[in-house]
């Protein structure tokens, strides 16, 4: 599939089918996010693959994390609906951003971590391409971020958690969701 293709059918899918992901597969997918450029090459991105009762575990905690937000949410639906994909869904992958060592880069200040997380949007961007490409839906999901720390306890890892990516064969086919046009969102100079 050609690149503009892919990008152009990617979607946000939210109901998934349960058949399995095989691992060869999940590996292409992987390899392809492992691509994507950063700084100096230092490939901040750390991933944890989730499958099965695992998978289930991290959505209990999740759920009882988001509690207060799922009770008080004026369309506690959206929330819901990024749980029940990562239900559905038969693979959840778990995005982190490495701590980096205080002596690399001379340690971490805000630049190198914007820098950073600029690079595992990239990364993530290729995972999803890669998945379109490969005939598999995805769901990339920052509400796990609001899950707090329960699920930090849960995942007892030093690294950051900044994203997850619900992976598995789409069993629905949504519409292109609109853009703004392009003269609302790129000025022109020179
Ligand atoms: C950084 C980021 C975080 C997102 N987090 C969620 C999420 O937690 N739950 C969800 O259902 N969708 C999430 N999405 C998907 C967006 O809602 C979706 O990309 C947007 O509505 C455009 O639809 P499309 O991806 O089908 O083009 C996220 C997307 C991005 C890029």
């Amino acid at each position: 599939m050609e690149t503009l293709e892919a990008i152009r059918a990617r979607r946000s899918i939210r109901r998934f089918r349960s058949d399995p992901v095989p691992r060869d597969v999940i590996n292409r997918v992987l390899e392809a996010a492992c691509m994507a450029p950063s700084p100096k090459n230092t490939q901040p991105w750390r991933f944890l693959v989730l499958e099965g009762s695992k998978r289930l575990e991290l959505v209990t905690v999740m759920r009882h994390g988001l509690r207060e937000r799922l009770a008080t949410r004026s369309s506690p639906h959206d929330l819901e609906n990024t749980l029940r994909a990562m239900e559905e869904a038969p693979v959840v992958l778990l995005v982190f951003m490495e701590e980096a060592e205080p002596s690399s880069r001379n340690g971490l200040g805000e630049q190198d971590r914007v820098a950073d997380i600029q690079s595992i949007g990239a990364c993530i961007q290729n995972l999803l391409l890669a998945a379109v490409n490969l005939g598999l839906g995805t769901l990339w999901i920052c509400d796990v971020l609001d899950a707090g720390d329960a699920m930090q306890r849960f995942l007892n890892r030093p690294d950051q958690l900044v994203a997850a990516v619900a992976l598995g064969y789409a069993a629905e086919s949504p519409p292109e969701r609109p853009r703004r046009p392009l003269a609302q969102s790129v000025n022109w100079a020179g």
